[in-house]
């Protein structure tokens, strides 16, 4: 399933100093035949003009979000659908404070709040702007919904103080963007890939459901798009956007996620089951909204099919990943259903009061036979990424060529 390399890096250039780097970027971009479309803020053209970066990317540099001609030819929505990446460098702190908060107040962060591409940012500004609370707080809930940062280094500034918030080289950047787009250790593979919770109708108004949020599973998915893998998400209620690229496919219930994953899992090569999925589901959904009467009310309830267990006892079916959500003997239960379930890989995280679900940060152990890696706490969309290295090495252990 291998498929054309992404090529299209739209750049966007603040206004720093760092912004006379981003000539340099540009040229290096290209010499690996990708291309180029720039934006600039208001205040980069302080610094740099548009006609140099113009000249380098062989294109004109788009900088008006009320642009008439702009929005005739390419306008907001374009940029942001025709990008396979995002990539702003320099990142100002004034820039990062307003995708932190989905200002859309010109050009460069209407295509950010508009793009479902991979947003990779790369700072740059003094230390102490770095360092301040506010600063560190908008790069935390950027790197949460997903954004990469690269840098920034350490050393002299061109205010003259040393210390964190040098842009990074344009060389480092380039060895950060290009496997991004030309898909690293999953390429060549597809996966699938289930979220979120599943609602088990009692009548037409209520259900019984879970704390699920689907971020670990959204950002699992992102994550393995990201490495290369066409990637296809079965999705239970969640309020979060589907990553870039990738099909997603909405369901409610655990049946229907079970009839979703079965007629689409023999096209994939890696199965990773994230789901909280209801193991229970009322006997019979009623037709009407039930009444209230008595002062109790039993509800009959059935087992549901396990996706899991019935997708790992597949001959020749993917290599399969499952989740253990634990509140006690977290490493026994998770191998208990490593075995039991005949599974490849289990990652096992600990749940309760403000723990796993529905949380942004989250720690994970994973079990293999015969071995297991310490995934420390960290933003889910990080977790996922390293979650998917371990199943990348597992999945070439297993399948040799
Ligand atoms: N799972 C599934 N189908 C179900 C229930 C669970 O595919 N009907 C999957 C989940 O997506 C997860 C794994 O099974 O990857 C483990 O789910 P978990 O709820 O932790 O364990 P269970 O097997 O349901 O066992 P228990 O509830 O007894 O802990």
């Amino acid at each position: 399933m291998n498929e054309v390399a992404k090529n299209r890096v739209l750049l966007g250039v603040c206004g720093g100093i760092a912004a006379y780097k981003s000539a340099d970027l540009v040229r290096r971009l290209r010499d690996h035949g990708l291309q180029i479309r720039v934006v600039m803020t208001p205040s980069a053209c302080e610094f740099i003009t548009p006609l140099t970066l113009q000249a380098l990317s062989g294109h004109p540099v788009h900088r008006s979000l009320l642009d008439e001609t702009a929005e005739a030819a390419m306008g907001h929505i374009q940029l942001a659908r025709w990008a396979d990446i995002v990539l702003i460098a320099p990142l100002t702190a004034n820039t990062l404070a307003k995708l932190a908060h989905g200002l859309a107040d010109e050009l460069l962060c209407a295509i950010c709040l508009a793009t479902t591409a991979p947003l990779v940012l790369v700072p740059a500004m003094n230390r102490e702007m770095w360092l301040t609370p506010a600063t560190q707080a908008n790069r935390h809930i950027l790197q949460q919904r997903g954004a990469r940062l690269l840098g920034p280094g350490e050393g002299q500034q061109a205010c003259g103080e040393i210390g964190p918030g040098r842009m990074l080289e344009p060389i480092q950047i380039v060895e950060h963007v290009l496997p991004l787009l030309r898909g690293g250790a999953l390429q060549g593979l597809s996966v699938l890939v289930t979220a979120g919770p599943t609602y088990e109708a009692v009548d037409p108004v209520r259900f019984i459901g879970n704390r699920s949020s689907g971020k670990m599973g959204y950002a699992i998915a992102a994550a393995a798009r990201e490495a290369g893998a066409q990637t296809t998400l079965i999705s239970g209620p969640t309020a979060l956007k589907v990553p870039w690229s990738i099909e997603c496919i909405h369901v409610t219930s655990a049946d229907e996620m079970h009839r979703e994953v079965m007629a689409r899992v023999r096209n994939h090569d890696i199965f990773i089951s994230a789901a909280a999925v209801a193991d229970y589901r009322p006997a019979e959904c009623l037709g009407h909204k039930v009444k209230k009467r008595d002062a109790q009310w039993t509800l009959e309830l059935v087992r549901t099919a396990d996706i899991l267990s019935a997708v790992a006892a597949l001959p020749n079916g993917p290599f399969t990943v499952g989740f253990a959500a634990e509140t006690d003997d977290l490493a026994q239960n998770a191998l208990n259903k490593l075995t039991k379930k005949s599974l490849d890989l289990i990652a096992a995280n600990w749940v309760g009061v403000e723990k796993g679900m529905g949380t942004d940060d989250n720690a994970l152990t994973v079990f293999w036979d015969g071995g297991h890696a310490k995934l420390p706490l960290a933003p889910k969309p990080i977790l996922a990424r390293q979650l998917l290295k371990v199943v990348a090495d597992r999945y070439r252990a297993k399948n040799p060529t």
